[in-house]
């Protein structure tokens, strides 16, 4: 497999003054109250462990996988659950992290499926968001950044797989 060496869009440092930014607002919101976080698999690995860091509250760690398909050219795609949570979500504060809010369609699906299941609160942290691709509005209670259309990887986010692992925000560009 090649290996690309991209360009930093968000640095490691930009990225850990935001999360601790939002750790503190959401520590804020939630003062004296418990808090289920949903983490979003794979992407938002990174960013979520990072941002519990930051939250100065009493959490419950929870996980859900899910995956989309679309035909490439047509992004109404559909979003298929591949790992519920282990437990139940009635009258819990939650906050779903997710690594990126893109098209939307992901978060549209999660928010329809656990609104459902009764949580007392609802709210979603994003470490991105990406404007020009959006087709499901959905309100980010918590956003890190707002990026152009720019393929983008690292810091939970991967290409094919891959550069998941990168402490940073990051694009390949077109010279590699
Ligand atoms: C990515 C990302 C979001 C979703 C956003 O997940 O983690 O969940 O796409 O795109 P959308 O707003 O257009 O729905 P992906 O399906 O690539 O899975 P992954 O998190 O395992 O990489």
């Amino acid at each position: 497999m090649d290996d690309f060496t991209p360009d930093v869009l968000i640095s490691e440092e930009e990225i850990a003054i935001r999360v601790e930014a939002l750790g503190k607002a959401i520590t804020e919101e939630f003062e004296g109250e418990e808090l289920t976080v949903i983490c979003v698999l794979k992407g938002a690995f990174m960013f979520c462990s990072d941002l519990l860091k930051q939250i100065n509250l009493p959490v419950k760690l929870e996980f859900i996988a899910l995956s989309s398909y679309g035909d490439g050219t047509n992004s109404s795609g559909n979003v298929k659950l591949e790992m519920d949570l282990s437990g139940s979500i009635a009258g819990k504060n939650v906050l779903v992290v997710e690594d990126i809010v893109d098209t939307g369609l992901t978060i549209k699906t999660l928010t329809e499926m656990l609104n459902v299941r009764n949580p007392k609160t609802l709210k979603l942290a994003s470490l991105l968001f990406k404007p020009t691709r959006n087709e499901h509005p959905a309100k980010i209670d918590y956003l890190g950044f707002e990026i152009e259309d720019k393929f983008v990887i690292g810091y939970g986010l991967d290409y094919a797989g891959r550069y998941r692992e990168l402490p940073y925000v990051g694009v390949l560009n077109a010279g590699n």
